[in-house]
């Protein structure tokens, strides 16, 4: 029996600031379920390679610094190198080189064990851009949620008073593209995922949808 089987993985996907965090961390404790930040180990990453001074291609580094990497999920902190780095690995800055280095296979290759072993029992809520389409294929459900842009660059602005709302929107365009465009696991909803806006709905509604979804699936599979 392979772990997505012993442990039911719910699968979260999409854009940036598409308020995929919140849903995914009250649908974790509503479910009493594990969660896997999954953007949490890529920005992670790219910071630990910026501390040690590692360039965009130098491909074998990268992939030994991937396979390496000190990190720690403790509650809702993630400590990285024996530090507590919750806050730095949320720089736009981390984001938009997390965005750059995911673009390689060799990174992502070198992280799926990393994530895979997040399936544990009871279950897992997994958030991320490609949890439906490579990670976890056989979840029991695969959600894509979608906003504007509009809509989640004033959730962005809203988390970060005093930056250029304009600016934000350009950031966020940017890393669609990137994360869209990319040749490896690029950002798209998986073919058996259901699409759910999360723009006009405080995140409670967007996770009572999901639980009423989840406990369908639940019943019709057994
Ligand atoms: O979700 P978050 O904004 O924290 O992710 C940071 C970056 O990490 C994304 O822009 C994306 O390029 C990358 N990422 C990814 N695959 C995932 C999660 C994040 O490529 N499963």
């Amino acid at each position: 029996m392979s772990a997505q089987q012993q442990a039911p993985v719910l699968a979260i996907d999409g854009p940036t600031a598409s308020g995929k965090g919140t849903v995914c961390r009250l649908l974790a404790a509503r479910l009493g379920f594990h969660l896997l930040d999954s953007g949490a180990i890529y920005r992670a990453f790219a910071l630990a390679v910026a501390d040690r001074s590692i360039e965009d291609h130098e491909i074998s580094r990268l992939q030994e610094e991937a396979q390496a990497l000190s990190l720690e999920f403790r509650g809702d902190r993630v400590w990285l190198d024996g530090r507590d780095a919750t806050e730095a690995i949320r720089a736009e800055a981390v984001g938009m080189r997390a965005s750059r280095l995911s673009a390689l296979p060799e990174v992502r290759s070198a992280l799926l064990a990393r994530q895979r072993a997040f399936a544990r029992p009871p279950g897992l809520v997994a958030d991320g851009r490609d949890m439906g389409t490579v990670v976890f294929t056989e979840a029991r459900l695969k959600v894509f949620l979608t906003a504007t842009v509009d809509v989640r660059a004033a959730r962005r602005a809203v988390q970060r008073p005093g930056e250029d709302p304009s600016a934000i929107a350009e950031a966020i365009r940017a890393r669609d593209r990137q994360d869209r465009e990319r040749a490896v696991a690029p950002l798209r909803p998986a073919a058996d995922s259901i699409m759910l806006d999360n723009a006009g709905h405080v995140p409670g509604r967007t996770v009572e949808v999901v639980l009423a979804l989840w406990r369908q699936q639940v019943k019709a599979q057994g």
